[in-house]
């Protein structure tokens, strides 16, 4: 039976959220250092003994596949760091079950690598891209070349990638004057720019609710400059994060308004990290251990069970219930995120 982005969700949690879309992050590393994620000097980085291999990786999401879920997004840190991951692309493409195979990467090193994961059976790729003047770049990023990562763009769609995004962030005062440039980099680019709010996240230990821009902030500002925008009719899934509109010429973008209008009541994602720890929620405090049961030698029926269980008890709304917390600060103080790593948004994947 061909299995179809419509078959419903195998499985419902406390909200009657299905499980649907798995972001599986493949490494904690990042080439980069962005103000909005990684501002500190130094990081604990996750043990290279405890990092799932692409056996493990395969394996679990082979289970995640039977329970329902469709959509994978690998992520990292830096997913192109790690060794390889074409092939861990082609065992994941080699399973019928999954519908949208793709990345979110930093786009530095994505030219070097376009054209083998397209040929390992990737779908698609989300570039995160939050200026386009190279010194800013330098500044925010703290590493990298901004070139590097329009060539990775332009890679992208050299090798034949459709449906190419691009992910900003907006932080007041840092690149809220370069909304209009960078939807015209999307036109010119041919790829669907998605302006992103500031979330108070992981370590987003900088976060203050003054740099957040939100989504009517954003609409109000390329109203002025491109005239009347109406909202876009979403070709893609329900649950998706973005509210994609369209500028009078037909551009469309996206505006993802994780702070200000949170999508909990429809989120059907959850993440795995790279060590095999499971979390239900971006702002979940504890997660999972599926590593632990993976090897220590747990049958798929019984990871199938905690999988399963577990999801049945999610009743996380993670960012509705930050939205509530009037005049907060960061989520975490680096203290904290040093006593557990997988607090880190750099951990968890984005
Ligand atoms: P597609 O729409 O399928 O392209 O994927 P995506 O938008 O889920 O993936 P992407 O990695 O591009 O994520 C976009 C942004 O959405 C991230 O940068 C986060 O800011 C936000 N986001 C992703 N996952 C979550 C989540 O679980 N909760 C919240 N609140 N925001 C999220
Ligand atoms: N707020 C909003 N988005 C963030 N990302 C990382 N940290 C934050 C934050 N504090 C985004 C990255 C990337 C995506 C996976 O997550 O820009 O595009
Ligand atoms: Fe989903 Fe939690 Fe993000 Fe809300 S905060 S959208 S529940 S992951």
């Amino acid at each position: 039976m061909a299995l179809s982005d419509s078959t419903p969700p195998a499985l419902l949690d406390q909200l009657g959220r299905g499980l649907d879309s798995l972001r599986v992050s493949v490494t904690d590393r990042c080439n980069l250092r962005c103000s909005y994620c990684m501002p500190e000097e130094d990081y604990v980085w996750l043990p290279r003994s405890s990092i799932l291999d692409y056996e493990e990786v395969s394996r679990l999401v082979a289970v995640f596949s039977q329970l329902g879920v469709r959509r994978v997004r690998i992520t990292g840190g830096e997913p192109l760091l790690r060794q390889d991951l074409p092939r861990l692309i082609a065992m994941l493409r080699s399973n019928p079950r999954l519908t949208d195979l793709a990345i979110t990467t930093n786009g530095i090193l994505l030219a070097n690598h376009a054209a083998a994961l397209r040929e390992a059976g990737l779908d698609r790729v989300t570039v995160s891209l939050d200026t386009l003047d190279a010194d800013r770049f330098r500044r925010f990023a703290r590493r990298g070349r901004l070139d590097d990562v329009l060539e990775g763009i332009e890679a992208a769609r050299a090798v034949g990638f459709t449906g190419t995004k691009v992910n900003t962030v907006v932080v007041r005062g840092f690149n809220d004057d370069e909304l209009v440039a960078l939807i015209d980099f999307g036109r010119d680019t041919n790829v669907e720019v998605r302006f992103i709010e500031y979330m108070d996240v992981g370590g987003a230990t900088r976060w203050s609710h003054d740099d957040v821009v939100g989504r009517q902030a954003i609409l109000e500002a390329l109203q002025g400059t491109y005239g009347q925008i109406v909202p876009a009719d979403s070709t893609d899934r329900a649950g998706a994060p973005a509210d994609r509109f369209a500028l009078p010429d037909g551009t469309v973008f996206g505006i993802i308004s994780s702070t200000t209008q949170p999508f909990c009541s429809s989120c059907g994602r959850s993440r795995l990290t790279a060590d095999g720890m499971w979390y239900l929620c971006l702002y979940a405090d504890a997660g999972i251990d599926l590593k632990g049961l993976c090897r220590g030698g747990a049958s798929d029926a019984e990871i199938a069970t905690a999988i399963r269980e577990a999801w049945e008890r999610r009743a996380d709304r993670g960012a509705e219930e930050r939205l509530a917390q009037i005049g907060r600060g960061p989520l975490f103080a680096v203290p904290g995120l040093r006593q557990d790593p997988h607090r880190e948004m750099h951990t968890r994947g984005g």
